[in-house]
């Protein structure tokens, strides 16, 4: 049997691509290994948000090099964004990579590599497929116990937001029907997942593929949540990442009110704290807009919390345009912050604006940002000391044998002791109660309450209201 191995850089995006990868190649008779020495077949899953990613890609593909001259019939992979991106060129420049395959090209892989093997030339497959979209569907195996699983439910972006590089490596956006997403919901649950993520890019503008496109194109997400707590009452817990804040609308802050399947927890980037960088960005919301739907999410649902993403040193990013993220931070309350450097990228139109904060300042900046932000992370770890906690386990600690590691309903990481005498293996993808006991810098220990909650009735919503709610909330394109 051949056997691949995958390297997988970057987002959750690429995290469920690699998944699905490995599922093609299992389906046409290859097995996983993570020895390099018995792999035929290699993959590099790449990401090109960030600098470096050119960078990465060479030197992991480097460290295969006497591999691949001793192993005359290796055949190296390069897929994700970076693929995308660079197409027929990295074939090029380098030399050790036999397919370059982009993210909509999935599918074809098997038939690209028997046509390397076969004695073809390296060969690059980069089309994205706007008039026929097919989306990378999730098979949860009951062997493997798979407790989370991905559900893709839009793909590409239309934003442009003038740093991002993604709108040109995943295309413009494309949309599932709300039938093919609750199916495969459905499937996922009844082969034992118990946790769905909803993706997307900006996953919460998603409506159904034929309605029609006006201006003010109402987001029917919320829409498709109820529906998918209804219509699949056994999943325990349903995600969704990352949403776009102008897509905030008051009937997604309803359904984190009404929807227990809803975590208490959203992960909304927010970029900046300024208004003038905000503008600068094409983000298309104010920094008034966003506190107004945190605010109101947090009023959604009580112990909700926000993390976010930031990026420091935007071209033109002024001291004090930086005060006003770290008081944005502050305001907003987020209990966890992923902040990065602005690094330029290919393609985007924040180009033309140079890279103007000098890189010693970027280091200064997300310092003082992560001064900050792990400040209220372990004031808010600390607040939940002896308090009750829902947690769904999703295996066994790493660390520490008599402990199994989950995630909380607000996704905080909780490592929970085992009694003696209980079966770990049984408690895996169960919803338990817990008690807070210690809090770690970024997880929190805890102790069993009581027995595991089957899937009940419990978590079936009441029904959404189809008015619009009371809540004000004008996050329109300003
Ligand atoms: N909507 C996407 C965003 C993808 S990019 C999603 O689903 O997550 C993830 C994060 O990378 C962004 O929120 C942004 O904070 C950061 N990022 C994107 N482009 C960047 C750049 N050029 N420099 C620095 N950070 C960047
Ligand atoms: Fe990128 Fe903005 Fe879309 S961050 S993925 S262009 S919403």
């Amino acid at each position: 049997m051949r056997r691949y191995l995958i390297h997988t850089f970057g987002c959750q995006m690429n995290v469920h691509d690699s998944l699905r990868i490995e599922e093609v190649l299992s389906a046409s008779g290859y097995a996983a290994t993570e020895a390099p020495e018995t792999a035929d077949l290699i993959v590099f899953n790449t990401c090109s948000i960030r600098e470096k990613a050119d960078h990465k890609l060479r030197s992991a593909v480097g460290t295969f090099r006497e591999l691949k001259e001793q192993k005359r019939d290796l055949v190296m992979v390069v897929a994700g964004c970076m693929a995308q991106q660079r197409g027929q060129a990295l074939l090029d420049e380098v030399d050790l990579v036999d397919v370059v395959i982009g993210p909509d090209n999935i599918a074809e892989l098997p038939a690209l590599i028997g046509h390397v093997r076969g004695g073809g030339p390296p060969i690059a497959r980069t089309e994205f497929d706007l008039d026929a979209p097919s989306f990378l569907q999730a098979h949860a195996s009951r062997q493997r116990r798979e407790v989370s699983s991905y559900v893709t439910v839009m793909k590409g972006c239309d934003e442009r937001c003038t740093f991002c590089i993604v709108p040109y490596t995943r295309g413009s956006e494309r949309y599932r029907t709300s039938d093919e997403i609750v199916a495969e919901v459905r499937r996922l649950c009844e082969a034992g997942v118990r946790e769905v993520t909803l993706l997307g890019q900006t996953v919460n503008s998603w409506h159904e593929p034929h309605e029609p496109i006006t201006r003010d194109r109402p987001s029917r997400f919320a829409w498709l949540l109820e529906r998918i707590a209804r219509e699949v009452p056994e999943l325990g817990r349903l995600r969704y990442t990352s949403p776009h804040p102008r897509h905030v609308t008051p009937e997604l802050v309803a359904a984190h009110a009404q929807l227990a399947v809803l975590p208490a927890h959203v992960h909304l980037p927010v970029q900046s704290g300024s208004d003038r960088v905000l503008r600068m960005m094409l983000r298309r919301y104010r920094r008034a807009d966003f506190l107004e739907a945190a605010a109101a999410l947090h009023a959604a649902r009580p112990g909700f919390t926000l993390s976010t993403d930031i990026i420091v040193g935007f071209p033109g990013e002024t001291e004090e345009d930086f005060q006003a993220t770290l008081s944005l931070v502050r305001e907003a309350g987020f209990v966890s912050v992923f902040a990065f450097k602005y690094s330029p990228r290919p393609h985007t139109p924040a180009l033309r604006l140079g890279d103007t904060v000098s890189e010693e300042i970027k280091t200064e900046r997300l310092a003082r940002l992560f001064e900050v932000a792990d400040a209220q992370q372990a004031a808010h770890l600390q607040s939940l000391l002896g308090r009750s906690l829902e947690v769904l386990l999703e295996g066994r600690s790493k660390t520490d044998a008599q402990r199994m590691t989950g995630r909380s309903e607000r996704h905080e990481i909780v490592h929970v002791s085992i009694p003696p005498g209980v079966a770990k293996q049984e408690l895996q993808g169960e919803l338990v109660r817990v008690r807070c006991v210690e809090a770690n810098k970024r997880s929190l220990v805890a102790e069993l309450l009581e027995p595991p909650r089957a899937p009940s009735a419990a978590r079936i919503p009441n029904p959404l209201p189809t008015a619009k709610s009371g809540l004000r909330l004008p996050l329109l394109p300003s």
